[in-house]
């Protein structure tokens, strides 16, 4: 009989897409949101985390007790630290030092174990280091083919199935670009004129979860043929658009997905008639502790 109810993994995934209301202004585009920070461990990473220790499980390639190691500070560590938990995993996290305290409180509050370091090539450098030392196994989310897989096999599909298959643009800023890699994989195997619009920091700017890549540092999973279009986002821009979806759609979401919106209300002046999917990464609540709320908005 317990059989019937689902497991916290099984929460996982089937995010509402809703539409703005406001911010969109006039326009004969339909402007859809897919809300992430609904996972249950609050991201867009909780897929991607589940999705490589499952994967490895059923490869044999680690089995319940083991110990999984990954470098992160972000979203990924607290996924990571939940999917653990969820399959009897042991997870040590590496981390510079000076990640948000409610980052490293989740992470602790999931049961992983976190060793601080200087820097984020620290942080790298050990885990790989650790590895060598037999004391765990790295996942390495940039590099590991599970991560757009389970973009490929979950939120493209959604995306598809709640679109009714109208979706003509889906935009999502790109760190690991997993999201984006598994996602446009998916949606042009069905409908090949899809446009994919990834987004980028302009230099200078810095959105936590993205990376403007140099081309020698591009993530191995990325596949340039993927995306269509890459649009250059400033910090500014990213945070107004992040505000005023909170104080005028009711949509609390971090700078990252802010800048998503604010590429897809660009991409509307261009075009009419669009369907457009734009991926709001995680919650607000997790950037409170660093002020981008607390700036006026207009
Ligand atoms: C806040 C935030 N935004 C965007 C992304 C980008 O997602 P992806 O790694 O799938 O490109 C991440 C990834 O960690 C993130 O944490």
């Amino acid at each position: 009989m317990s059989q019937h109810y689902p497991t916290i993994a099984d929460c996982v995934g089937n995010t509402p897409l809703v539409r703005l209301q406001r911010l969109a202004g006039k326009t004969s585009n339909t402007l859809l949101l897919k809300l992430e920070g609904n996972n249950p461990a609050g991201s867009v990473k909780d897929r991607p985390a589940l999705s490589m220790i499952t994967r490895a499980e059923l490869r044999g390639d680690i089995q319940p007790g083991d110990v999984l190691i990954e470098a992160t500070s972000g979203n990924t560590g607290i996924a990571l630290a939940m999917a653990a938990a969820i399959k009897g995993y042991r997870m040590i996290l590496i981390m510079p030092d000076n990640s948000t305290a409610e980052r490293k409180a989740a992470m602790t509050a999931y049961g992983a174990q976190l060793i601080l370091v200087g820097s984020m090539e620290e942080a790298r450098d050990l885990a790989l280091q650790m590895q060598a030392d037999g004391k765990g196994k790295v996942l390495d989310q940039f590099a590991n083919g599970d991560n757009p897989i389970a973009h490929y096999t979950s939120t493209g599909p959604e995306i598809w199935q709640q679109t009714g298959g109208q979706i003509t643009h889906f935009i999502s800023s790109m760190g690991t670009t997993g999201t984006i890699m598994g996602v446009s994989h998916f949606l042009k195997e069905q409908k090949p004129e899809v446009q994919i619009v990834g987004l980028q920091p302009m230099e200078g700017a810095t959105i936590p979860g993205i990376r403007r890549w140099q081309q020698e540092y591009l993530p191995k999973i990325y596949q340039a043929e993927r995306v269509d279009r890459i649009i250059d986002m400033g910090q500014q821009e990213a945070e107004d658009v992040m505000r005023r979806l909170a104080r005028e759609e009711g949509i609390f979401c971090g700078v990252s997905s802010g800048g998503s919106v604010a590429a897809m209300l660009r991409l509307s002046q261009e075009v009419e008639n669009a369907v457009m999917v734009a991926i709001i990464c995680d919650r607000g609540d997790r950037y409170l502790s660093s002020g981008v709320y607390d700036a006026a908005s207009h």
